[in-house]
């Protein structure tokens, strides 16, 4: 019997440890009848996961392949276990890869929705954490940190951001390693009610892999995350301020386009989360230029239009004093 060292407790009876032969995890109420796919995803909702997907995000096409396909590996599941075809929950730990901004966290988000919706974790939840969270200071801190995390991603989805992080080489005592330890034991006995995504750069992750074997075999799921094009960007950039009701003026989609071109070219560019920080400073010129004009009227149209001049204003433009 493969008895685990550590077991986080709060988990159902029914996914107890190895008595029981591992069977489809805590089968929801939902799908338990369903024998043709469209029953399975109309009675798990799973088809809205999707279809919001694709719509609130740009671009990510190969992302939204691999999650498309991952679902579709769920639903045969699913029908399978209905009619007893059944080993062993089909393996879910993931990484995602890719520079910052891309869109990782926010897929994750739908990714643990998605496995919530057909059963697969039993609250759906999302616990970021990174580093620090787990590993302690000093000896004997670190077991009772990573214990803790795992108990409160119970039942959902554990993302751990620049997962490399755990892994000090340099450092032959480093108690990451024991935090590795620890995850990768639940990873393997409370993998159907758990599920790990571990995120961060795509060469960094590759040789995290490379180093822990033991970690790399337990993921299924890699999806690489691509940076986005300038034009996606600009998308991105119309629908964040849409989302807040505001919208490009004359000329400002113009000058944003600029601006992109330039701020890519910078240092830390972070891709959509660059465009989100740039628009926030954005409201917050147009703000200071609203707010100067003391006894104007102000219609919903001055009110949520960017103008050119909010964009230009920036440092990226060599705007003296400017917000970067
Ligand atoms: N494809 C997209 N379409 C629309 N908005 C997006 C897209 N990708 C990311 N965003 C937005 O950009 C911001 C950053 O995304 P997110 O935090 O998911 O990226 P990340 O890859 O986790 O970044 P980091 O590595 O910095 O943690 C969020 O506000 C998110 O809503
Ligand atoms: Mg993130």
């Amino acid at each position: 019997m493969n008895a685990p060292l550590y077991r986080i407790p709060g988990t159902p009876a029914a996914s107890a440890p190895a008595e029981a032969p591992a069977t489809t995890p805590a089968a929801p109420a939902v799908a338990a009848a369903a024998r043709s796919v469209a029953e399975v995803l109309a009675e798990s909702q799973v088809e809205q996961v999707l279809a919001e997907l694709d719509r609130d995000l740009i671009g990510l096409a190969p992302v939204k392949a691999r999650i498309r396909d991952i679902a579709a590996l769920l639903v045969i599941d699913k029908l399978r276990a209905n009619l007893g075809l059944v080993s062993q929950a089909p393996p879910l730990h993931m990484s995602f890869t890719g520079n910052p901004g891309t869109g990782k966290t926010t897929v994750a988000m739908r990714m643990a929705e998605i496995l919530h919706r057909l059963g697969y974790v039993r609250k759906g939840h999302l616990v970021a954490v990174t580093r620090d969270d787990l590993v302690g200071q000093y000896i004997g801190h670190t077991a009772p940190k990573t214990k803790e995390v795992l108990k409160k991603a119970m039942g959902g989805v554990l993302f751990i951001d620049e997962a490399y992080y755990l892994y000090r080489p340099e450092n032959e005592r480093d108690y990451g390693q024991e935090a590795i330890e620890i995850l990768l034991q639940v990873m393997e006995n409370q993998r159907d009610d758990l599920v790990v995504i571990l995120a961060g750069y795509k060469d960094r992750m590759d040789t995290f892999f490379q180093s822990n074997p033991g970690l790399s075999s337990r993921i299924a799921h890699h999806l690489d995350f691509p940076d986005y094009g300038a034009g996606e960007l600009m998308q991105i950039g119309r629908q964040m301020l849409a989302q807040q009701a505001y919208r490009f003026g004359e000329g400002a989609e113009d000058a944003f386009a600029r601006y992109l071109e330039r701020r890519i070219a910078q240092p830390h560019f972070a891709n959509a989360r660059s465009v989100r920080n740039a628009l926030d400073r954005a409201r917050l010129r147009q703000a200071s230029r609203l707010f100067a004009d003391r006894a104007r009227q102000l219609t919903a149209d001055d009110l949520s239009t960017i103008a050119a001049a909010d964009i230009l204003a920036s440092r990226v433009f060599g705007g003296e004093g400017a917000l970067a």
